[in-house]
């Protein structure tokens, strides 16, 4: 895609994410997760980890998971991208492409994960997801989809806003 042809698309888009896609262009978002990113303190090397990312709106956790050498990345959400809501999923598609990421979507609810339909991981994000008392009903839902291994432990990171 051309650069021009790729900004032109990126203005028409509503950005919960600023996202690097190229050299000088950063999706116009309305928050930029690097400082979040900082403290999560991420292994550097994900290399032939399965990572899930609940609720990861326009994707910046996912894509950065997969730049960190992850061997499959799976985004899912519901609310953000139904586009009853603020937004679409037009940014998380937008930056896939421009990324050329091979991160998989899947347009489901957290509560209705199960290691029976999307498998296990070996690590679950869902940052950010609720602001309420449900945090922690879906921080175990979440859970159950955490493989335990030897060598490097399953682990949730969790996120939710005060
Ligand atoms: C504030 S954004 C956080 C985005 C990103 N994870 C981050 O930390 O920057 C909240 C996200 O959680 C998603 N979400 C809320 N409830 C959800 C649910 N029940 N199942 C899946 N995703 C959900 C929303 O659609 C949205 O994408």
């Amino acid at each position: 895609m051309d650069e021009a042809a790729l900004r032109h698309r990126v203005e028409a888009i509503r950005w919960y994410h600023q996202i690097d896609l190229r050299p000088g262009l950063r999706t116009p978002g309305l928050d930029d997760p690097r400082e979040r990113l900082r403290m999560l303190h991420l292994p550097e090397d994900l290399s032939g980890r399965e990572v899930l990312d609940v609720g990861p709106w326009d994707g910046f956790f996912s894509f950065e998971a997969e730049r960190r050498g992850a061997r499959r990345v799976v985004a899912a959400d519901s609310f953000a991208w139904s586009g009853a809501n603020w937004s679409t999923k037009e940014g998380f598609l937008l930056a896939r492409e421009a990324l050329g990421s091979r991160v998989e979507d899947a347009d489901v609810d957290v509560m209705d994960l199960s290691p029976a339909s999307v498998g296990e991981f070996d690590l679950v994000l869902m940052l950010g997801v609720s602001r309420d008392s449900t945090a922690y009903r879906l921080a175990r839902a979440a859970k159950r989809l955490a493989r335990r291994e030897r060598v490097w432990q399953g682990r949730l990171a969790v996120h939710a806003f005060k």
